[in-house]
């Protein structure tokens, strides 16, 4: 075997960004001078109190909302600035956080339907490939069932390699196992990290679970209570190959500690806002 596969491409580089939502002159800062970069093959988990603004954020890395300031880099790229149209491309694969299978269409069907619509694979090639990443994660079963027929969590890995089946650059997903119960979030936990060894590319991954932050990233970006901003950057520099048992080293208990601290003094900011806002 051969080491493990480095990504070529999906540096991003968000820079003094700002977003200002204006519906009908109530003005919400979402985001405000917010800068951090993410390296080609990185694994980056935004965490944050609800309603900071990572899904802005998101969204504006995918190219589907403007951005009010500074700019979002792609490989050198301009692809957000604020005076600047959007510019939503294949090399961004947005993963939502609720489920987006067509019902109606066997998994195999669903997985290919992007490359074959868009004429970026001939049928039988992209049949192949998708049969080759359901064998690798060992879902080989699966593919002529319909979604309705197999569980949440069987679910949420088609639509992820209905995703990845595309090779984009970058990968976006938006706290992705958030309805999945435990045993099923470590399934998925599994599943992700073993995609992540075989195929690299950037990822950007939102959650509230701390657990999930330190297990997966490779950089973990504490935001703050609205407006976002970055509180603070964990590089959390446990090895990969990577498993669930990653979660009995010392250094991975160290970092689920400074975690706590910062997310807890920015849970308690946002409560005291809320309750000030009840009063
Ligand atoms: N389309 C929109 N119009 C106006 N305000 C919005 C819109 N989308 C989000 N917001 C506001 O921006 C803030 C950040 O939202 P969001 O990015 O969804 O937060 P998060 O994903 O961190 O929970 C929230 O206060 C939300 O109400
Ligand atoms: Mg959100």
């Amino acid at each position: 075997m051969s080491g493990i596969p480095q990504a070529a491409k999906g540096d991003i580089s968000i820079r003094g960004v700002s977003k200002v939502y204006d519906p009908s002159g109530a003005r919400v800062t979402a985001i405000e001078q917010c800068s951090f970069d993410v390296a080609a093959g990185q694994f980056a988990v935004v965490v944050g109190p609800s309603g900071c603004g990572k899904t802005t954020l998101l969204n504006a890395i995918a190219g589907f909302d403007t951005i009010s300031a500074g700019e979002i880099l792609l490989d050198g790229e301009v692809i957000a600035s604020a005076n600047k149209q959007i510019r939503p491309g294949s090399d961004r694969v947005v993963v939502f956080q609720n489920g987006a299978l067509f019902p109606w269409r066997t998994m195999m069907e669903n997985i290919v339907y992007g490359p074959v619509r868009q004429k970026t694979m001939s049928r039988p090639e992209a049949e192949r490939i998708a049969r080759e990443l359901l064998r690798r994660v060992g879902l080989e079963g699966v593919q002529d069932k319909y979604p309705g027929e197999l569980s949440s969590g069987v679910q949420r890995r088609g639509e992820i390699l209905r995703a990845l089946i595309n090779q984009p650059t970058v990968m976006l997903l938006d706290e992705p196992f958030r309805a999945l119960d435990a045993v099923a979030k470590s399934v998925m936990h599994e599943f992700v990290l073993e995609l992540f060894d075989f195929s690299p590319r950037t990822m950007f991954f939102i959650t509230h679970d701390l657990d999930e932050a330190i297990l997966l990233a490779d950089k973990v970006i504490v935001m703050t209570t609205r407006p976002a901003r970055v509180k603070t950057v964990i590089e959390v520099g446990l090895p990969r190959p990577r498993s669930a048992n990653v979660t009995g080293a010392a250094r991975y208990r160290e970092l689920k500690q400074s975690l706590l601290e910062v997310v807890h003094e920015e849970a308690l900011k946002a409560f005291q806002a809320g309750e000030r806002e009840m009063a």
